[in-house]
């Protein structure tokens, strides 16, 4: 059976796991050697396996940049929250394509979750421009000048449609961060994965999500080793909350922290 075809949930263990390995090997595009975007800035060109699985270029037309290691991180902390029933939705806030909460979705489905949402934030138009006055990390910022990042809505839908994903346990939150954060549908989250890539996407998101995060449940940074602004909205955040939690390493790339 293909990975589109599956049906849900699986039962067994095994069959469930080839599942979810072999719809990250789709998803990052490894399978099919999709070869790096010609607009990629990092200096990857061709299908480079290494930069692949650290997440290090923008495939051509695979549906996600977060390369294999950071997708199996996001798929364990959410297993880790289904099988330790640390109790709320999933958001990925900064979803470009689509692939990581596409995997959001099918860890959920493969599970046979039916009480937990996946949240897809975006502007579904790209990265703001640096507003530097409020926010003077992001000063010189140009990542809104890549057209390659807008990634319309309706592409996206269909992007999780292909996977039979797509239904009313997903649930898209169209519009620059700063607007949309305060009107989240949900009560409690488990998982909040930050890929905004700026510090405003990064603080806007942790300002308004955190308090609703369970005890016990996940943060992800994406960027936070490429983006030093994302760095430092972490810290920032950490030290407006008197918090100090442990960062964990995923890759050269991103961290996940615990509440
Ligand atoms: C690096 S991409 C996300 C990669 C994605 N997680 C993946 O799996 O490939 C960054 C995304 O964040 C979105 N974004 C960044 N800042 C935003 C903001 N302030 N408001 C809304 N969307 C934003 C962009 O539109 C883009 O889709």
């Amino acid at each position: 059976m293909s990975i589109q075809q599956q049906r849900f949930p699986i039962e067994n263990e095994a069959e469930r796991r080839k599942y979810l390995l072999d719809l990250e090997a789709t998803l990052t595009g490894t399978d099919i050697q999709d070869p790096a975007l010609p607009s990629t800035p990092m200096s990857v060109r061709g299908f480079d396996a290494k930069a692949r699985e650290s997440g290090l270029d923008w495939p051509t037309t695979a549906l996600t940049m977060v390369g294999s290691r950071r997708l199996r991180n996001f798929r364990r902390v959410i297993e880790y929250a289904v099988t330790g029933g640390i109790p709320g939705d999933i958001i990925e806030t900064g979803v470009w394509r689509g692939g990581a909460s596409i995997l959001a979705r099918a860890v959920l489905a493969a599970h046979g979750v039916r009480d937990r949402k996946v949240i897809v934030a975006d502007s579904f138009e790209g990265l703001p421009p640096p507003n530097a006055t409020a926010w003077p990390a992001d000063h010189g910022s140009r990542l809104h000048e890549y057209s390659d990042l807008a990634v319309p809505l309706e592409q996206v839908q269909a992007n999780f449609r292909k996977f039979g994903l797509l239904d009313e346990q997903v649930v898209f939150l169209k519009g620059w961060f700063r607007d949309t954060m305060p009107t989240v549908p949900s009560e409690q989250l488990a998982v909040i994965r930050l890929d905004g890539d700026m510090y405003e996407s990064t603080i806007d998101p942790l300002t308004h999500l955190y308090d609703r995060l369970s005890p016990g449940g996940w943060v992800i940074v994406d960027d936070y080793w490429a983006v030093e602004a994302c760095r430092l909205a972490v810290h920032d955040f950490f030290a407006q909350r008197g918090i100090e939690p442990k960062l964990r390493q995923i890759d050269a790339i991103g961290v996940y922290f615990r509440k």
